[in-house]
């Protein structure tokens, strides 16, 4: 077994810098091989980094390129095509959420994945934002008693960072299947499935508040669990300055856990004995959950762990996503799971 995972990038856009530099900084046992993007020089200009090879297609890559494993950051839409592809060729394939945005797609994928019998992992990384883990470390004490409720507000003000070309295909439902909540929802989605279990049902609303994007840029939400607790989902991209406000607010019988205000993180205690506040741990945040992702992935492919989630759990963050949709439609509640 090789000591060291021979990786391409697929898709050197927005979110590859945060993959880059987390494997820079948590990953040594990844060797960035080959670089894939439509826009060569977005490539080269990887390449140069990392030392790695640039390619403009998947294609040409696979064809001449030095990897065993892929890091697939593109379009949704790409998503089913490019992961199939590289699982026909023998490769160990991590992709970023969602695994597609449909679900007759996502089984394609898992079947592709079984037939070829290499590793599958889709790129969630809220499982290892450290907020989040240490939260549920928290919750797991009993430090803040049984949860009652908890409530996701992804409030994040309209940033050109990950709408940079001309075109961007997240402005186009055809290519995202939806908005704020199929994106980066999910990241607000997995953390409150971490703490409190599986998502029965929804009842939501959604708006259309940044014009130039098609799909929903605010989200209204109550979630129900099986446990029959429920916690509310507040999503919203507009172009606006909000107010702070925690991105996470788990509330149980002893006291609360609050998580930063926008991506820096920190996470604070609140109880009898700290009714101000106690900081539990110092702000990470966002960023610092792409390495340990990277470095879970080298090590289910290098040395067999068990990943921290498999690829079916993500579909829970889609399925949750797609019955927010139906019940904006239906003004009902919706089933997450049939
Ligand atoms: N985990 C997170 O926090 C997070 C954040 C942002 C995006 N994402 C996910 O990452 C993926 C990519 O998002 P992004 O923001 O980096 O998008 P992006 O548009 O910035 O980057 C996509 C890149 O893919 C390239 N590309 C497009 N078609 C291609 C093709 N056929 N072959 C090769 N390259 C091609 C584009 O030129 C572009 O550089 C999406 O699945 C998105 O949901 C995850």
């Amino acid at each position: 077994m090789p000591d060291q995972l021979k990786l391409a990038l697929v898709g050197c856009g927005a979110i590859a810098r945060y993959h880059l530099d987390g494997i820079k900084e948590h990953a040594p046992r990844i060797d960035v091989t080959t670089l894939i993007d439509l826009d060569i020089d977005k490539a080269q200009a990887y390449a140069e980094e990392t030392g790695g090879t640039a390619f403009a297609s998947l294609d040409e890559a696979l064809e001449k390129g030095d990897f065993d494993a892929v890091d697939i950051m593109l379009p949704h839409d790409l998503h089913e095509a490019s992961a199939t592809q590289c699982f026909a060729a023998g490769k160990h394939v991590l992709l970023e959420k969602p695994m597609s945005f449909k679900l007759s797609s996502c089984e394609r994928i898992l079947a592709a994945a079984k037939a070829a019998g290499t590793t599958f992992m889709v790129a969630e990384n809220s499982q290892y934002w450290p907020e989040i883990v240490k939260a549920a470390e928290v919750i797991e004490s009993g430090a803040i008693g049984d949860i009652i409720t908890a409530r996701a507000a992804f409030t994040y003000e309209f940033d050109p960072y990950w709408f940079k070309e001309d075109q961007p295909w997240r402005y186009d439902k055809s290519r995202t299947g939806g908005g704020i909540v199929i994106d980066g929802g999910s990241h607000w989605i997995r953390p409150l499935r971490i703490w409190m279990g599986e998502i029965d049902k929804v009842v939501g609303v959604i708006g259309h508040p940044l014009k130039q994007m098609e799909g929903e840029s605010l989200t209204r939400a109550l979630l129900q669990f099986k446990s029959g607790k429920t916690a509310v989902l507040d999503a919203m991209m507009i172009d606006t300055v909000f107010a702070p406000d925690p991105w996470w607010r788990i509330t149980g019988t002893k006291g609360e856990l609050t998580i930063g205000t926008g991506f820096e993180g920190a996470l604070h205690l609140f109880d009898a004995d700290h009714r101000d506040g106690q900081l539990l741990m110092e702000p990470r945040g966002y960023s610092q959950s792409f390495g340990p992702e990277l470095a879970d992935f080298a090590a289910v492919v290098l040395d067999g762990k068990t990943p921290e989630a498999g690829p079916e759990q993500s579909l829970g963050e889609l399925r949750t996503a797609l019955a927010i949709y139906r019940s904006a439609e239906t003004g009902n509640w919706e089933n997450v799971w049939d």
